[in-house]
């Protein structure tokens, strides 16, 4: 052997040991990517299965469905200026709306947006309505030309509390519990406008409260005044629920005379809806376990938008815990609860394209059984109005819908019609509209304060 081949042999031999070394590596990178894939897998489909699957027979239906002292709807007749404040998440709304009547409709509105500090959420019940009443009176303080109230009057405010309520009358009514991550227990049993009320006071405002509405009943309101076909409002965003018109002989709770309309707006609370029917997956166990309200909301749980992100989140974090989905390390910002409510590019920026397919897939899961749900709660509904089946004279049915889940993600709004269409089936899915009925809640208070102010006027005429 030459000097000159020994270095050769021992380059080509180190060479095809250093290249057979690369490829064990190499391979053995690719049984763990491989693995790391299907491990990951693995968690999207023990996701899916639950989310796709039915439950076994039996259920404990816990609605609430609450009766809410709206016995008529407005008209379009409604006339002059009404206000009205939207409490139901993060964010509250003061609003003003000049109505003109069956010509004019709405003349003029004007409205303003506050976002609600975290810490007002769990504080006490006068803390958080200062604060609103604060902004409330700063509001009134900039009404401008073009609102008119006549000589002598007071302002008058319907007041959207989208909370679960045990009315008393159309314009009093007791917290039954905090929902949406509020939790002021000294409010809970009380009533939600009196203290209101002495809140305005305190701000020095003349206005009365004529109206306390839920937002599905405020939607419901704003959506009959565009279209009179309008038989049920759902909302979903933060938290989700339904409201629809109910015959006054299908509710038994009611004591008392009934109504001149016979009929009465019904607060279905459906976010509580819990049923062996419901699968849940180990997500939505926790999830529930470490909320403010374990056991309660459940159907809320599974649909709304305070918690799809929050399931999101979890699925993520088993998935870079037991796959390594993103690289080695854990992310720290999946491991912080409800991260994903303000969104999910922060944590999926520097991915790979295969990382982020499999995020999109997480959250398709999981709004796809989110849409599914929503669409059968409306199924349900429509059922139970007789909407369900084709009418011989091709009566229009029209849901009026308000959320930022519907308003802004659209895969969503289109797997809830989609299914809606199934359920329903061609014929008679021609005649069923899903109506985006945007600021319904405060709009709808607004209307209803207008429609029991002229009723009071009527009477004392
Ligand atoms: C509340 C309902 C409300 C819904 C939508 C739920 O958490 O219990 O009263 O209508 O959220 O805002």
């Amino acid at each position: 052997m030459s000097p000159m081949r020994k270095p050769a042999a021992l380059v080509a031999s180190t060479a095809v040991f250093a290249a057979a070394a690369i490829a064990t590596v190499m391979a053995r990178q690719r049984l763990r990517e491989a693995r790391r894939w299907a491990r990951a897998g693995a968690v999207l489909r023990d996701l899916q299965e639950p989310c796709a699957a039915p439950g076994e027979s039996g259920s404990s239906v816990l609605l609430k469905m609450l009766v809410t002292y709206v016995d008529s709807l407005p008209s379009g007749g409604e006339k002059g200026l009404f206000y009205a404040l939207d409490l139901g998440g993060t964010n509250f709304r003061v609003l003003r709306i000049q109505f003109g009547g069956k010509e004019q409709r709405i003349v003029k509105q004007e409205s303003k947006g506050v976002s609600i500090p975290q810490h007002l959420m769990s504080r006490g019940s006068n803390e958080l309505f200062d604060f609103i009443a604060a902004a409330l009176a700063k509001f009134v303080a900039s009404e401008s030309e073009g609102f008119h109230l006549p000589e002598g009057m007071q302002r008058q405010l319907g007041f959207t509390f989208s909370f679960p309520v045990k009315q008393n009358s159309a314009a009093s009514g007791t917290l039954i519990k905090w929902t949406k991550g509020f939790a002021i227990d000294e409010m809970v049993g009380k009533d939600v406008v009196a203290e209101l009320n002495k809140a305005i006071k305190r701000q020095g405002i003349d206005m009365k409260v004529t109206a306390l509405v839920n937002d599905t009943v405020g939607t419901l309101a704003a959506g009959r005044y565009v279209d009179n076909d309008t038989v049920t409002a759902v909302i979903l965003g933060t938290g989700t629920n339904a409201a629809y018109i109910e015959h006054m002989n299908s509710i038994p709770k009611w004591c008392g005379p009934p109504p001149e309309s016979g009929e009465m707006v019904i607060n279905m609370e459906w976010g509580n809806f819990k049923s062996s029917h419901l699968p849940l997956t180990e997500f939505d166990v926790a999830l529930d376990a470490e909320s403010l309200n374990p056991g309660e909301q459940i159907y809320e749980k599974l649909i709304s938008g305070m918690y799809m992100g929050e399931i999101v989140r979890r699925v993520l974090l088993k998935m870079s815990q037991d796959a390594s989905l993103f690289a080695d390390n854990v992310p720290p910002k999946l491991e912080i609860p409800h991260i994903l409510r303000h969104g999910i590019l922060g944590i999926i920026e520097n991915t790979c394209g295969k990382t982020r397919k499999l995020v999109v897939d997480v959250c398709e899961v999981v709004a796809t059984r989110s849409a599914r749900l929503a669409a059968a709660g409306i199924h349900g509904i429509l059922k139970k109005l007789g909407r369900d089946i084709a009418s011989p004279d091709k009566q229009k049915t029209v849901i009026a819908v308000d959320g930022g889940v519907y308003k802004y993600y659209t895969f969503f709004a289109q797997c809830m019609e989609s299914t809606l269409r199934d359920l329903l089936g061609e014929e008679v899915a021609t005649s069923v509209v899903i109506k985006l009925t945007e600021d319904g809640s405060g709009t709808g208070a607004a209307l209803l304060a207008a429609s029991y102010s002229q009723r009071l006027q009527a009477v004392d005429d």
